[in-house]
């Protein structure tokens, strides 16, 4: 079967989002929002670098898209800076009927962890259109759903379940995001959005309240933790220059107690550049990322995985992955009961799409 979709967005994940939508033998490319007045009226093929012509051109059209009854919108707009925006045009989109999987608002990865101002409406939006939200992606998402639960299954006797993301960012091309929410390349002196108390609870907490719910854990506290290493040296990486004494390099921990110790935690080290801040955890030798969960227990179990994006570059990988996590969801997603869900709730939803 053939599923006519609507892609909202064509940033970072958009555009790979329209290229696999566009060459799926399963997905049929309908419409295509885009915010930017440049790329309106633009053929998809060429906001996705792809030499063809489509014949769906993009549009800021909201009524436009909806009107064309797609089964299923792939929204990836920038959701977590502007949620009085998204969360009144995702409702927009569920009240009429349409099915959406996203990678924004990834406070939805965990529905009941999100905040009551952002899930409510939705649900309501669902309810009234009898249509299904799924939210996921890398990371948060696949690392701290399939990767905890399958290596769980050989474990016994569990200590601490830990799910790290460990990724070079310096060829991710999103200097003014993750410059301004990490403050990569800023002074000690800025305060970096994602240390602000509650922002990465709300951003990556979701992961470890599923994780909890799925195990029939009771946490009594998620606590969070960020540190930042500052740079001894001046040096450019693709994404920015890094001035000597400014932030190279992030680390932050979401650790779920029970009983009074972390038994689920989920960890990042985003580095500019491999050689930077050595003391924290990397990624094995000649590896420039990776997303592996640690089970300690007896027996422990480690598993790692590695994205490579069709260019070669693992960022690249990391926005693919996180394009086709919820692509592949499509048929899952729109078999499923109105309401906002998560991958619990969804059969495994692998590719069947051999090149
Ligand atoms: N869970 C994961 O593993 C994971 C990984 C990566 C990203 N994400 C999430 O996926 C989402 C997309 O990320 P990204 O890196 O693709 O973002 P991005 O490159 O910054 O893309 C921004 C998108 O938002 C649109 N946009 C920007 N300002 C807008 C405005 N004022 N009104 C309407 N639309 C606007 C842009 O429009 P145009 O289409 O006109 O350019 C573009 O499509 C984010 O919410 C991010 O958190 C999740």
């Amino acid at each position: 079967m053939s599923y006519r979709v609507v892609q909202w967005g064509t940033g970072n994940v958009g555009f790979h989002s329209l290229r696999h939508i566009i060459q799926h033998p399963d997905l049929e490319l309908v419409g295509v929002h885009a915010h930017n007045p440049k790329k309106q009226g633009q053929d998809a093929a060429i906001l996705c670098d792809l030499e063809l012509e489509t014949g769906v051109t993009a549009t800021g059209d909201v009524e436009s898209l909806i009107a064309l009854k797609p089964d299923v919108v792939s929204y990836t707009i920038k959701g977590e800076t502007r949620p009085h925006e998204t969360v009144p045009e995702l409702a927009q989109i569920l009240s009429a009927g349409i099915d959406v999987v996203s990678t924004a608002m990834i406070f939805l990865v965990h529905p009941a962890h999100a905040d009551a101002s952002v899930r409510e409406p939705l649900e309501e939006a669902c309810r009234a259109g009898g249509s299904t939200l799924y939210v996921n992606g890398i990371d948060p998402g696949f690392s701290g759903d399939v990767l905890p639960t399958t290596a769980l299954q050989l474990a016994d006797q569990v200590e601490e379940v830990r799910v790290q993301e460990l990724v070079d960012y310096s060829t991710y091309e999103d200097p003014e995001f993750t410059g301004v929410m990490f403050g990569f390349g800023r002074p000690e002196s800025y305060s970096p959005p994602l240390g602000f108390p509650g922002v990465l609870r709300a951003g990556w907490g979701g992961m470890v309240t599923l994780l909890a719910r799925e195990l029939g854990i009771e946490l009594d506290e998620v606590e969070e933790r960020f540190d930042r290493f500052f740079t001894e040296k001046a040096y450019d990486t693709p994404m920015m220059h890094v001035e000597k004494g400014t932030c190279a390099a992030v680390r932050f921990q979401l650790l779920g107690y029970a009983k009074g110790r972390p038994v689920i935690v989920t960890e990042h080290v985003n580095r500019l550049g491999h050689e930077t801040a050595p003391d924290w955890p990397s990624p094995p030798v000649g590896r420039p990322g990776v997303h592996r969960c640690v089970v300690r227990g007896n027996p422990s179990v480690e598993i790692e995985c590695f994205v490579t994006g069709g260019d070669g570059d693992h960022n690249s990988g990391g926005v693919q992955a996180t394009a086709m996590r919820v692509l592949n969801a499509i048929p899952a997603v729109c078999d499923h009961a109105p309401g906002i869900i998560d991958s619990f709730d969804l059969p495994y939803t692998p590719s069947r799409n051999f090149a």
